[in-house]
């Protein structure tokens, strides 16, 4: 009999002790604590990763020169998928664990099925949720699958190790971790200690057979509750899903790879045979987008070494009531509010009087302050009802005194902007110097929100 152990776990942040809590001491929720029984390590599996060149240490205690270490990352193989191997730097590294996160609907067992198109190596791609037939029904949409892919609708650690040994898949995907089971423990599927113990399993797995695993984390709306963040710290490399599950275009994003960086995303469509890559995104975010109307202007955002365009909207209607609405999607809320402070406050645009809806057009999120200025101008435009110039491009980051801040990459920024044929480019004036300006463009400089006012609504 394996040697077990009764313990408590936090369903919201994974703290463990050995007694039920009503609060937890770690992220202060209430009751979270869910009841499971621990079986010591050992007896999971075939027992810790040993040597070799894909386990975290060596096992043998004697220590091996750096110089002397052969990378495993330059036996990355490509997924196949273009703008998912830009995200991974390049590919898959053999050993690894990888968790791809997303809401569900959002095409994580799409796009794992189309990693799995035209491999020379054998694949076991493992389903605890759908059915071989369901699985068989989708493989069909997407095209063409080699003889070396095989489908195992199973939850059983144990029946899915048996077949690991069987096959020796030099790749292994599990979706979704939140299904699979390992029967001596007793919860449920989903909870934390089965989600945790599989992770463990699956990354022994991984490095002791170099087999490169990729688990599936459904994210839930309320967020963490067993979800992918209490494995983040686990895996070597954690990949998210965004963007609208009914809108056109998905985003993928790495939050962490041990082995490679973390600043590019990838971005996809869903059509009817399967996620294809966007290779020309700014044209894309730029499509549908009204002309002369108030509140709409385009501004260039940074994401990892590629400019892409989006286009920032703002609806300012007045209010009478005493606390008016503030809706913001695709910016940071505390952000725009600041904003919209600043604009009353030094430009007498009486917006606590008026509700604000901000929003990012196509499900776009900006993170970068160097969208300040463009949510400014859409606020400003939507307020005065009047329209900004549709081939007017804007990027800036705005201070809390109102001054507006120089931001970094301003030529590929300008660069991708003439490309798709704006006429006017307005930046900070900080950036003005030394700039390559293209021909036929006019770049303009703003030292404050003021001057840009002055310049858009003129
Ligand atoms: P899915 O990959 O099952 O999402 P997840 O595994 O993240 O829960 O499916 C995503 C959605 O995409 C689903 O509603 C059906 C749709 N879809 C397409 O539009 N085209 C396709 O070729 C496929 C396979 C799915
Ligand atoms: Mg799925």
């Amino acid at each position: 009999m394996p040697k077990t152990k009764t313990i408590f776990t936090c369903s919201a942040c994974g703290h463990e002790t050995g007694r039920w809590l009503g609060k937890c001491p770690a992220c202060h929720a209430y009751n979270t604590f869910e009841e499971s029984v621990a079986i010591a390590k050992k007896t999971i599996g075939r027992g810790h990763a040993g040597g070799g060149r894909f386990a975290p240490t060596p096992s043998t205690g004697t220590s091996t020169r750096l110089s002397e270490i052969k990378s495993i990352a330059d036996e990355k193989f490509p997924t196949g998928l273009t703008e998912l191997d830009r995200v991974l730097s390049g590919g898959i590294v053999p050993g690894s664990l990888m968790l791809l996160g997303g809401e569900p609907g959002i095409g994580k067992s799409t796009i794992l099925l189309q990693i799995c198109q035209n491999k020379p190596f054998t694949i076991l791609y493992v389903s605890g949720e759908e059915s071989a037939g369901q699985i068989n029904l989708r493989a069909a949409r997407l095209g063409q699958f080699g003889e070396n892919t095989y489908i195992l609708a199973e939850s059983d650690l144990a029946a899915i190790e048996g077949e690991i040994h069987r096959l020796s898949p030099h790749l292994l995907v599990i979706d979704s971790i939140q299904t699979m089971m390992h029967s001596d423990l007793t919860s449920a599927a989903g909870s934390v200690t089965q989600v945790r113990e599989a992770t463990a399993f699956f990354m022994r797995l991984a490095k002791e057979r170099g087999m490169a695993t990729i688990i599936v984390g459904h994210v839930t709306k309320e967020g963490a509750i067993a979800g992918p963040k209490i494995l983040e710290h686990m895996v070597d490399c954690v990949l998210y899903f965004e963007g609208e599950r009914h809108g056109g275009f998905r985003i993928i994003r790495a939050v962490k790879n041990r082995f490679g960086g973390t600043g590019e995303i990838g971005i996809f469509e869903m059509d009817e045979g399967g996620l294809k890559p966007i290779t020309n995104p700014s044209e894309y975010m730029l499509t549908g987008r009204p002309l002369d109307a108030p509140g709409s202007i385009i501004t260039c955002a940074m994401e990892g070494s590629r400019p892409i365009l989006a286009e920032v909207q703002a609806l300012v209607a007045p209010t009478k009531a005493p606390n008016p609405r503030r809706v913001v999607s695709g910016m940071d809320y505390n952000r725009i509010n600041m904003l919209l402070a600043m604009l009353e406050k030094r430009c007498r645009l009486y917006l606590s009087q008026a509700d604000s809806y901000v929003n990012v057009a196509g499900g776009m999120k900006l993170t970068e302050p160097a969208a300040d200025l463009a949510a400014i101008a859409a606020i400003a435009s939507s307020y005065k009802n009047k329209p900004i110039n549709p081939e007017t491009l804007i990027f800036g980051e705005v201070g809390l005194t109102g001054e507006v801040r120089a931001v970094n990459h301003t030529q590929k920024r300008i660069d991708e902007a003439a490309k798709l044929a704006f006429t006017e480019i307005i930046i900070p004036q900080a950036n003005l110097k030394g700039i390559k300006r293209p021909g036929g463009v006019k770049i303009l400089g703003v030292a404050n929100i003021g001057e840009l006012l002055a310049l858009i609504l003129a």
